[in-house]
């Protein structure tokens, strides 16, 4: 695949580029040509292209957007190779998986084409971020794609290995404030990335360490070697289709998962029965003491199951 950066004209030209702004259409409004008027004060066109598992990281995607706005999902567009895009604005919304952006966010914009004049990236994630903002930074620059303003938002943790999802959903994470101010911040048009201290780098690098996960390709797993199906399943099928993966299959012999994992935990968060679980991995740095409490599951209360579904079926 070639790389190319997005901040060229690739696969656009620069007539293109300026019809898409509007700016063409100033230029001949401003020769005289009255009737055209009308398109210099068309609304601006926003694009907000998301991945989720449980569906905060969609929730803040729709807060973003207004009646001019596109949300995508990059698990669809991954499916159908669409990686063009062009905006007057054009935003990515992700949960951060140990402060990266999850393996197919970073495959995307490997490959993606953002035209726009404005670009953000707003990740969101449950306690801490550290140099989260500075991560996708480089990632999305070494991409070929620069981004104006990269913020963070906390929410749920969904990350079941520490947090019991029952005291999560309690807590009072000022997510409507956080909103405000980014939602702010985008009309503005700010140019801002979240800047990262020497002690967030360093905590993050010992986090890697810790983790033995490799920094070019993050949180990407093997589903069959970190979830099981149990016996309670009722082959409702909701696994088959919320996996960004397609992993899951309906076979005679009940579930099977297996495949490339995001660990974005879609699956274990949304089987009603509680019938997906990890598997005993005494040796793991990161579920060897297994999860907090099996018992308790999360999706965001403004996302349905059906949203889910409609971004991460393949
Ligand atoms: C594999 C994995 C790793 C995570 N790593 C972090 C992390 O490093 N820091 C953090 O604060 N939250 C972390 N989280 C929590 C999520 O980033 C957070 O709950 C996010 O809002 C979930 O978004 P979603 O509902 O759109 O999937 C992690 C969650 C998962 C599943
Ligand atoms: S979502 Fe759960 S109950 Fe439904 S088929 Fe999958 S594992 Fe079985
Ligand atoms: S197997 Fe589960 S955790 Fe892995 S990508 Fe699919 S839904 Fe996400």
């Amino acid at each position: 695949m070639q790389r190319v950066s997005s901040d060229n004209n690739n696969g656009f030209s620069r007539r293109d580029a300026l019809k898409r702004m509007g700016l063409l259409m100033a230029g001949v409004a401003s020769l005289g040509m009255g009737p055209l008027t009308s398109c210099r004060e068309e609304a601006k066109k926003r694009i907000i292209l998301y991945f989720t598992g449980t569906g905060n990281s969609l929730y803040i995607a729709r807060q973003l957007a207004d009646e001019n706005t596109e949300i995508l999902s990059i698990p669809q567009m991954m499916k159908q190779g669409r990686h063009d895009f062009a905006a007057d604005e054009i935003g990515i919304v992700y949960p951060i998986y140990g402060h990266m952006p999850p393996n197919m966010v970073r495959n995307f914009i490997k490959q993606a084409r953002l035209l726009a004049g404005y670009k953000f990236a707003v990740l969101t994630f449950g306690m801490l971020d550290f140099n989260a903002a500075e991560i996708w930074d480089n990632i999305s620059r070494q991409s070929g794609t620069t981004f104006d303003y990269i913020n963070t938002i906390v929410m749920v943790d969904n990350w079941l290995p520490n947090f019991n999802m029952a005291d999560q959903i309690k807590m009072d994470k000022h997510i409507p404030e956080q909103l405000a101010k980014v939602k702010e911040d985008l009309d503005q048009q700010k140019k801002w990335v979240k800047p990262a201290t020497d002690a967030a780098r360093r905590a993050h690098e010992g986090f890697m360490y810790f983790s033995r996960l490799d920094p070019d390709i993050g949180f990407l797993m093997r589903s069959e070697k970190y979830f099981q199906v149990t016996d309670a399943c009722i082959g409702c099928g909701i696994c088959t289709e919320v996996c960004p993966q397609g992993n899951y299959k309906l076979t005679s012999e009940g579930v099977k998962g297996e495949g490339d994992c995001d660990f974005c935990f879609s699956c274990i968060h949304n089987c009603p029965q509680h019938a997906i679980q990890f598997a005993s991995l005494p040796g793991d740095p990161l579920l060897a003491r297994g999860e907090v409490n099996p018992n308790a599951r999360y999706r965001n209360e403004h996302v349905s199951l059906w949203s889910i579904k409609n971004a991460n079926r393949q």
